[in-house]
């Protein structure tokens, strides 16, 4: 009798240990496990929805102080619920050969996926820079894919908008505009200056506008935009993309000169659009900030801190720096707020910061719940 005691006892420790409940609810910054009961590995993610599931694409990151390049690719989940995600692959692949500017080591950040309903492809944009160059080459990369898993064939990557004008740069105040001065002493406010006085755009405008966080939109009419942080990241450019999705069209606005963002998170709700962004520190967080527009490609405007809470909670978003808006499926105007807590001396370990878009007065606001679950939401 006492053996079988002792057998039971064993076996439900034993099945406690190796079962996980799935998930019911949110863990702020928590390891969150996926259905191999590895913590997810999609930094810096973008979110796609396709046939009533969702798809999470991101920088698969090393463990250890260089585990910030790309020595994989970028990893895709899936989940039907939010809460559970399963490992589907990397479905773009890093590039072995030296001569491909995807090659492995170079930095790939920031992945989003658009589906294009007229040519029935998967679109991937990401964030490029070149193998040991560090952030220099500030390029913008693309990608396709007739599966919405990968694998995704790499196209090319490249500096934006050579030669052409914003549609709200006239020509004669773009000719009016100083070289830089380069005997200045470099400093945060120069910058700051070089970016209003629009130098930093004249000082690219031949070879190509830089291209560094960056983020997609596909609006309701299925037109897709590319925002991205330009001008040593003093300057935001939102870009429309061919019908195709593979090329940016001449069509963009500059937006914010000189007022330093970064990590775009775009959303539209009751006819406005909304942008989160984050000012610039690195992998260091820093205030969230929040902008509003009637018209993507019209005058955007800032709201201030999106954030509520303690003066820490505010000052760094929560520990965290902004990536994406989740839509709801099945929700009326219910979105989640997407952003990671960086881990940059172990970048594998990087955390998920998810929390609900909330509304007063239709303007959006971000609190912390440390646990938090779909029910919040009412519609
Ligand atoms: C952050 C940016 C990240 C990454 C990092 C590198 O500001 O949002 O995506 O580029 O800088 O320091």
């Amino acid at each position: 009798m006492y053996k079988y005691i002792l057998l039971l006892i064993f076996s439900l420790l034993f099945y406690n240990c190796s079962t996980t409940k799935p998930y019911t609810k949110f863990k702020t910054a928590e390891k969150w496990l996926d259905n191999n009961k590895v913590h997810i590995n999609a930094h810096g993610g973008g979110f796609l929805i396709y046939n009533k599931t969702y798809y999470w694409y991101g920088e698969h990151k090393i463990s250890g102080e260089k585990g910030n390049k790309a020595m994989v690719g970028v990893r895709i989940y899936s989940s039907k619920d939010l809460y559970n995600w399963k490992n589907e692959g990397v479905a773009l692949q890093m590039i072995k050969n030296t001569s491909s500017k995807l090659q492995i080591g170079s930095i790939v950040e920031r992945p989003k996926v658009i589906y294009n309903k007229k040519t029935n492809k998967f679109v991937m944009w990401f964030h490029h820079e070149l193998k040991d160059q560090a952030y220099k080459a500030a390029l913008t990369g693309v990608a396709v894919s007739d599966n919405i898993t990968g694998p995704f064939e790499y196209i090319n990557s490249f500096r934006i908008h050579a030669n052409q004008l914003p549609i709200n740069l006239l020509q004669k105040d773009f000719d009016s505009i100083l070289p830089i001065n380069e005997n200045q002493k470099l400093t945060k406010q120069i910058r700051i200056e070089q970016a209003k006085l629009g130098q930093l755009f004249k000082r690219d405008f031949e070879n190509g506008q830089m291209s560094r966080d960056m983020t997609l939109f596909v609006d309701d009419d299925e037109t897709a935009y590319h925002i991205t942080a330009s001008e040593e990241n003093q300057t935001l450019l939102i870009s429309k993309l061919t019908d195709d999705y593979l090329s940016l069209t001449n069509d963009y606005i500059r937006i914010f000169p000189g007022q330093r963002n970064e990590a775009p998170a775009i959303f539209k709700r009751k006819g406005k659009y909304f942008m989160f962004t984050s000012g610039l520190t690195g992998w260091n967080p820093n205030p969230g900030k929040l902008a509003i527009a009637d018209k993507l490609m019209g005058n955007w405007t800032f709201l201030g801190n999106p954030c509520r809470g303690t003066k820490e909670e505010m000052a760094t978003t929560f520990w965290s720096q902004s990536t994406y808006v989740i839509p709801v499926i099945g929700k009326k105007d219910a979105f989640i707020f997407a952003a990671d807590r960086w881990r940059p001396k172990n970048p594998i370990d990087g955390r998920y910061v998810w929390l609900p878009v909330q509304f007063e007065n239709d303007i959006p606001f971000l609190e912390l719940f440390p646990h938090w679950d779909l029910s919040i939401f009412k519609n």
